[in-house]
């Protein structure tokens, strides 16, 4: 009988806390929806979603590009707001610093750890989701455009191509990944040994900032002019609008993937590609990427180079750098295409070069799944042994996709200087690694990053060290987070933060004391203050 009543009691406890913690969330829905419309009365009920919208899910899932972070990150924003216009960010600004909540911007939804869309260290949240701020301007005069922050590169490269034949802009492959955040980390993309990142190419900028003004580079300052172009999204303020220079394109350019497994010397020809690939001629880009695949000749997983190619000049020309300078490849004439650069985005992209080039405006990236990513800097070539003995450690994962991709350096790339912006990775590197898995399901994660967390340890001696130096872009929480979230302490942050920057870690910080002294901008990895 005792012990029926103490279960009871403890119900009913447990019951009242539950209701408690409920209603207090619904409060803070409710009081910030209240503050935005005190602030914005007219319009920005329209564009904001608590979760008693029947829309708040599909707003939310739309543009969570990874499903691994929201597995496991329960804790589901305050409100979404899908603001357009400027007014809108600042009400949301004002309203969060009053409501002591954390701001995540999102622009493509492409973040590694989803910091734009969930909050791992469980702090409350609200997104603004900048999908209603995607025009862009493009003025051929000045071989110029302006790009509000949540357009996409898809919606960048349509709109360059619907204007003009032979400008284009070198940013990442996927047409869903917004410059939001791109350009805010880098961007790299198969033009980058002729032309360096994207963040190389931004020639001004517009920024709402934590006390809600909206600055350009003028009224902003070179620091902060420096500080967003490479220093990693969703520290320094909101992007509204970028402005770039667009770049001069052949009107015919050539394309090739050319696939070699194992039993096709794929080791001995990526072992040669080490040699040639940070040297060969710039308008050339060689990026292999090796994949698992079953074995046509056994059914066996194995592994395979794409090698992945742009130049940027017709095919005759092609064949005569190859055949100089990287004869065992055997390329000829049938294993390339001579295309436009827009037709050249949808074939990288994966699409057929036949398909209308307006599939670059859907904003939904094709077949979500779970994923984790890393990234290496490689400095010397990595033997034929050193190779082989890393192809092991890759067919040890048979299911689900695995992937090494070698992004090379040179050109460029590697002639601006590593303080120019704050991404540093530049003269010295042969190339850059990604990794990759992708998965189908949460009950895998565990399996898959054990995969990809030993691949990584593994490959420590080949790799670049003191630091061991990564991108941004390619966001990886393993490398160490701001004292879970909260206002994150500078010794916590260098470490992740020098992987990152190198030496221009230092300068971030300054730059993030100067302008957000109270870090009210903040995730698990972004640029703290002195103070904190
Ligand atoms: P998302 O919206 O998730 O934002 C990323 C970060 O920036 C978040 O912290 C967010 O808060 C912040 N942010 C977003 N908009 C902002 C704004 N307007 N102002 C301030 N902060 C903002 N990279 C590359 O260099 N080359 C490539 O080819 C590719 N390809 C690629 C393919 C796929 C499928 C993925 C998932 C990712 C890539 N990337 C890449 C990496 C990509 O560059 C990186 O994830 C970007 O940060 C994604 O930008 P989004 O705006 O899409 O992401």
């Amino acid at each position: 009988m005792e012990t029926s009543n103490t279960s009871f009691i403890l119900a009913y406890f447990i019951l009242l806390l539950v209701i408690q913690q409920v209603q207090s969330a619904w409060i803070n829905h409710d009081v910030y929806l209240k503050c935005l419309q005190s602030q914005n009365s007219n319009s920005i009920s329209k564009v904001a979603y608590t979760p008693k919208n029947s829309s708040f899910s599909s707003i939310l899932l739309s543009a969570e590009q990874n499903l691994r972070p929201a597995s496991t990150s329960p804790l589901k924003p305050t409100l979404i707001l899908t603001p357009f216009h400027e007014s809108h960010i600042q009400a949301a600004i004002y309203c969060a610093k009053k409501q002591g909540i954390q701001i995540r911007v999102r622009s493509g939804g492409h973040d590694y750890e989803g910091l734009s869309y969930t909050s791992p260290s469980k702090h409350p949240f609200v997104i603004v989701d900048l999908r209603n701020f995607s025009s862009i301007s493009i003025d051929t005069e000045s071989s110029t455009a302006w790009i509000q922050g949540g357009a996409t590169l898809g919606e960048l490269y349509h709109k360059i191509a619907e204007n003009s034949k032979t400008l284009a802009f070198a940013a990442g492959v996927c047409p869903t990944v917004g410059v939001g955040g791109h350009f805010s980390g880098g961007g790299y993309g198969m033009m980058s040994r002729k032309f360096g990142l994207a963040v190389d190419h931004i020639i001004d900028a517009k920024i709402i900032d934590v006390n809600g003004r909206i600055l350009d580079r003028q009224s902003m300052g070179e620091d902060l002019f420096w500080a967003i172009r490479g220093g990693g999204g969703g520290t320094f303020g909101i992007i509204i609008a970028w402005k770039v220079e667009l770049l001069p394109v052949p009107e015919i350019i050539t394309v090739f993937n050319l696939t070699k497994t194992l039993d096709q010397n794929a080791t001995q020809l990526l072992h040669k590609w080490q040699y040639i690939a940070d040297k060969i001629d710039p308008n050339l880009l060689i990026r292999p990427r090796i994949t698992n695949v079953n074995s046509s000749q056994n059914g066996k997983i194995t592994l395979q180079a794409t090698f992945n190619s742009l130049f940027l000049g017709g095919v005759d020309e092609l064949l005569s750098v190859m055949n100089r300078s990287f004869p065992e490849l055997s390329l000829v004439k049938e294993d390339c295409t001579e295309m436009s650069w827009i037709e050249s985005i949808l074939f990288f992209a994966g699409f057929a070069t036949s398909e209308s080039v307006d599939v670059l405006l859907s904003r939904t990236l094709l077949g979500i799944a779970y994923f984790k990513g890393k990234s290496d800097f490689v400095k010397q070539p990595i033997s034929e042994n050193g190779l082989e003995a890393i192809w092991k450690r890759m067919l040890e994962e048979v299911d689900g996709l695995v992937e090494m991709e070698f992004s090379p350096y040179g050109g460029r790339l590697s002639e601006i200087s590593e303080y120019a912006t704050p991404f540093p990775h530049r003269a010295g590197n042969i190339y850059m690694l990604h990794y990759g898995a992708v998965w189908g399901s949460s009950s895998e994660s565990e399996e898959k990053l054990t995969w990809i967390r030993r691949l990584y340890s593994y490959m420590a001696s080949y790799v670049s060290s003191s630091p061991r130096e990564a991108y941004v872009n390619y966001r990886d929480l393993d490398l160490g987070v701001n004292n879970d979230g909260n206002h994150p302490s500078y010794k916590a942050a260098s470490i992740w933060g020098t992987k990152y920057f190198k030496n221009n870690f230092e300068r971030l910080v300054h730059i993030k004391t100067e302008v957000d002294p109270s870090d009210f901008f903040r995730n698990e990895q972004s640029i703290p203050p002195f103070s904190s």
